[in-house]
């Protein structure tokens, strides 16, 4: 499991193996944006303030991989992320 925690709300969510960040933030956040879920359309940006992300977009280019990710398809290497959200 990878736990993220979403800074300025003030809330930290589980994300299951079998889930996505995007449906666990979601389950926090209903109104954040999404659309394709697979890592093609971009809606899904956020920014990460600390933890190693593990990205699994072809998307993003290396200077947004530094400090954001798409939740619907990446996920965290250390196991825990902090979002600006
Ligand atoms: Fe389209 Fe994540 S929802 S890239």
């Amino acid at each position: 499991p990878i736990e993220v925690e979403l800074r300025r709300s003030g809330r930290t969510v589980q994300v299951p193996a079998d889930s996505t960040v995007l449906a666990a933030v979601r389950a926090e956040l209903p109104d954040l944006p999404y659309s394709c879920e697979q890592g093609f359309c971009g809606t899904c940006q956020q920014r990460v303030v600390e933890g190693e992300i593990d990205h699994r977009d072809e998307l993003l280019d290396d200077a947004e991989r530094t400090d954001s990710m798409l939740l619907c398809v990446s996920r965290a290497r250390g196991g825990r992320l902090v979002l600006d959200l």
